[in-house]
């Protein structure tokens, strides 16, 4: 059977009316809903068939109303990422697909068994190994009576256990209940959980955290509701008699675990984009920047021929198309991984290799590991919180420094404003200071700490450099770093200013990512240009005393 007859025979089985053992299933079948959860903005991603039906198990009557009927089947995707460090076995995925039969109301936990024990059985022909059953805790009571119901179809391996059958909620509240699971031995030999039927019996008025350390109530909801989940990809390597997911028609038969994570990564990715989620650093988008990096991590070749396996596997599944998205990703992230990894060899820190060579924390978490090593997580995350306040202010405006302005031209004579600094300092004294600054977009008007009037050589020798500088198309790069990081590179810093820890710099110079070989390097908080070209001709038109041992340069760019 092919990975698409499961789920088709799945969604007959629960939609079909009549049938001498289970008369009356007569399931709606649903899409599935998008990666993205619609109702519950607690939830990053859809990690349940359950998730798009929360609403129902607490107004059951609202399914009459928006089904036609109390019951319904879906095949649901989901991405989990709490197993991602699994990822590499033969089992685990941060994207599956779940097979699930949903009632709010219309039956109860005798069919729900049955229809379970009937599809695997009959339909699928596969032995149950055993199932387990909730032991009970607090006000939830052992569930005897699923024990019972499984022996009755004679099932006598049942075997209670405890918070692992109990599931959910999902988010910040939510429905939730005891579950029994059924195992079936794969073709290793090993007895491996397929499916979850959870009696939704009960209302949960925190998240599942909370609910663990005692600080979240269950109240019991009046309708019982069902909820079932099967892993689709384990299924289907049960059903397909092999060892790993990876060798069923949803893979490509993927052996090391590099290769495995790559695919499975990728595949996360690809759907994440589908349904609308754009690389970023927070939220949604910040995981599917981990996915996609960690992915390029373990693959040397692009991820193109990757993407296109996957979308040739779902053809006429679903509708997959990354719109470039992954390739723009994976390019940002090759140019500096190489760089990046001699970083981390050398002990740099983590926060320096996230702004600036853009490693996610989880990557250098997951790389130290590798080395039998650990990072300061708490450091990390107070530079990040740093980072983002600084982040928030410059866009308020805060660090527009001398700008009149942002049009064009004020920006091009801003980065005239750091050359024309390292200009001074090259062709006349290294000791030269800035003392102030102002820039419209007709001029710049630079002041400096200097001995001496410029003589007319002085002068044509700045602007020679400066036009040189120009032609050369250097790269204007910003980072940002701790502030003492930045000291230590030795960044021009505004005479008396108070910096935070964490500051922003801009880098001039001819490498890709311009710090290699700078000719300038100053806090700053832009905006500039991205390339020395667009200057095109620098000229000064004065210079002057504005004080005892200050000088005054008024420059324009032609
Ligand atoms: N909600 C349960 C699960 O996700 C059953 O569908 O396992």
């Amino acid at each position: 059977m092919n990975s698409n007859e499961v789920r088709q025979k799945f969604l007959k089985f629960f939609s079909a009316k009549g049938g001498p053992a289970s008369s009356g299933r007569g399931h709606k079948i649903l899409p599935s809903s998008s990666l993205i959860p619609e109702n519950d903005p607690s939830v990053l991603f859809t990690t349940a068939g359950m998730q798009q039906f929360k609403p129902y198990y607490t107004a059951p009557e609202n399914a009459v109303r928006d089904f036609g009927g109390k019951n319904v089947v879906t095949v649901q995707k989901c991405v989990r990422t709490s197993d991602i460090d699994e990822v590499g076995d033969d089992t685990h995925h941060t994207f599956l697909e779940m097979l699930g039969n949903f009632s709010f109301g219309g039956y109860g936990k005798e069919e729900a068994i049955k229809y379970s024990h009937e599809f695997i059985t009959k339909e699928l022909g596969l032995k149950i190994s055993y199932v387990t059953f909730y032991q009970g805790e607090g006000m939830v009571p052992r569930d005897e009576e699923s024990a019972k119901i499984w022996k009755k179809l004679g099932i006598n391996d049942t075997r209670p256990d405890g918070s692992d059958v109990f599931w959910g909620p999902t988010g910040d509240s939510g429905p939730c209940g005891p579950t029994t699971e059924i195992y079936c031995r794969n073709a290793s030999g090993n007895d491996v959980e397929i499916w979850n039927i959870v009696f939704t019996e009960y209302f949960c008025d925190g998240s599942r955290e909370k609910l663990n350390r005692g600080q979240a109530k269950l109240s019991k909801l009046t309708t019982l509701g069902i909820d079932t989940g099967m892993g689709f990809e384990r299924l289907v390597s049960i059903i397909q008699n092999k060892k790993s997911n990876y060798e069923t028609d949803l893979f490509n038969g993927e052996q090391t675990r590099e290769e495995r994570i790559v695919i499975d990564h990728t595949r996360t990715a690809l759907f994440l984009i589908s349904d609308g989620v754009t690389p970023s650093n927070t939220g949604r988008g910040y995981v599917l920047r981990r996915l996609i990096r960690r992915a390029v991590r373990f693959s040397k070749d692009p991820l193109n021929s990757k993407i296109e396996k996957i979308k040739k596997i779902y053809a006429g599944i679903y509708k997959l198309d990354d719109k470039g998205e992954i390739k723009k990703e994976e390019k940002k992230f090759r140019e500096t991984l190489e760089k990046g990894m001699k970083e981390f060899e050398k002990g740099t820190d983590p926060f320096i290799l996230f702004t600036t060579y853009g490693f996610p924390v989880e990557l250098t978490e997951e790389l130290a590991k590798e080395r039998g090593t650990m990072i300061d997580r708490e450091d990390f995350d107070k530079k990040m919180a740093e980072h983002q306040k600084l982040s928030q202010t410059s866009s308020a405006g805060m660090f527009k420094g001398g700008l009149a302005n942002h049009e064009p031209q004020t920006i091009k004579l801003h980065t005239a404003h750091h050359l024309l600094l390292a200009a001074l300092q090259n062709v006349v004294d290294k000791n030269i200071k800035q003392r102030g600054s102002n820039i419209n977009a007709e001029r710049l008007r630079m002041d400096f700490l200097c001995d001496h009037k410029l003589t007319d050589e002085e002068k044509k020798k700045v602007e020679e450099w400066m036009n040189d500088k120009i032609k050369q198309n250097l790269a204007v790069v910003r980072k940002e770093m701790p502030l003492a990081e930045a000291e230590k590179i030795g960044a021009q810093m505004e005479f008396g200013a108070k910096y935070p820890e964490i500051v922003s710099v801009y880098f001039i110079g001819s490498s890709p990512d311009a710090e290699g070989d700078a000719v300038s390097i100053e806090f700053c908080g832009g905006p500039h240009v991205a390339n020395t070209g667009e200057l095109r001709t620098f000229k000064i038109q004065k210079e002057e005393a504005v004080a005892q041992g200050i000088r005054r340069i008024k420059a324009i760019l032609l």
